[in-house]
């Protein structure tokens, strides 16, 4: 039992963990952007006895980012778990000249995970235990973009950050989460009506898992045998084909996206 700071607890994956940690005991920092949910989900964790202190924080903001990293390092209340959830996606084109989308996605998937993890993994070192979670995704070992880009960035910093923190007793976890139930797709404008029903997987299951697999010490965490299975595929398959799949994916999205909005 300790202190947990998630960013993007207020919704999806992030408040899933939120709920986990604090049913197990965890108090709770939660970094987000709306303030008001911020604080309904603080009344939600505090009414099971934990305490819950909330940080309204846009993590594309590099001082509000500063800000959560003084929290982070702040030895009087030490985090013993970090998750770095907060994250979106539907990012435009590669081709797109304007790259301000991407450079937000940048912020908050890629600097702001850095920053953050750099400022808690002194203290953690120093005190001899923590965990740090990145949640990633599966996209992240396909050619999809930049989403795909970044993800991919994020299971290579977890595994190297890993390396550099092996034996000190602070593990670091890579979450690949495959398609999941939760405001994502809808805030992205991305179609998922033609994603079949058994690649959907449960927020409360990925979350139990990837906590039982963060205990346990592992580093890259993939709650679902099917998404193990394809995660093998795509590692051994030639990269020619992993590319194909990938087109194929982001086609059958484009083509269900025009037909949801047109207008017949
Ligand atoms: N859902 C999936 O299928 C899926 C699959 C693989 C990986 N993932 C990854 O899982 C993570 C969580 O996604 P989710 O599916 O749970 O999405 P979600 O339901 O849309 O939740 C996103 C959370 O991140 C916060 N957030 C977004 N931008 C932020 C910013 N600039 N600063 C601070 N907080 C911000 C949001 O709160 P505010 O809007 O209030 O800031 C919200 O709490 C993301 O990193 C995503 O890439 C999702």
């Amino acid at each position: 039992m300790g202190i947990a700071l998630v960013t993007g607890g207020t919704s999806g994956i992030g408040a899933e963990f939120a709920r986990q940690l604090a049913a197990r005991g965890d108090d709770l920092v939660l970094v987000a952007r709306d303030k008001k949910r911020l604080d309904a989900m603080a009344a939600e964790l505090g009414a099971l006895g934990r305490s819950v202190e909330v940080i309204a924080a846009d993590l594309s903001d590099e001082k509000d980012t500063a800000r959560v990293a003084t929290r982070l390092a702040d030895t009087a209340k030490p985090i013993d778990i970090l998750v770095n959830n907060a994250g979106f996606g539907g990012l435009s084109k590669l081709v797109n000249p304007d790259i301000a989308q991407q450079d937000e996605a940048y912020a908050v998937m890629m600097r702001a995970v850095w920053v953050l993890t750099a400022a808690v993994a002194t203290g953690m070192k120093e005190r001899g235990h923590g965990a740090i979670i990145n949640v990633a995704s599966t996209a992240g070992q396909l050619s999809m973009g930049a989403y795909s880009s970044i993800k991919a960035w994020v299971i290579t910093y977890t595994e190297s950050l890993a390396n550099e923190l092996h034996g000190t007793g602070v593990t670091v976890t890579a979450l690949m989460p495959g398609w999941v139930r939760t405001e994502f797709h809808e805030r992205a404008n991305i179609s998922s009506s033609s994603i079949p029903n058994s690649l959907w997987l449960d927020a409360e299951r990925l979350v139990r898992v990837s906590l039982r697999d963060v205990d346990r010490g592992r580093v890259i965490s993939i709650p679902s045998i099917r998404y193990r299975l394809l995660s093998w595929l795509l590692r051994h398959a030639p990269r020619s084909a992993v590319r194909a799949v990938s087109r194929r994916i982001s086609l059958s999205r484009s083509r269900a996206a025009t037909q949801t909005t047109s207008p017949q």
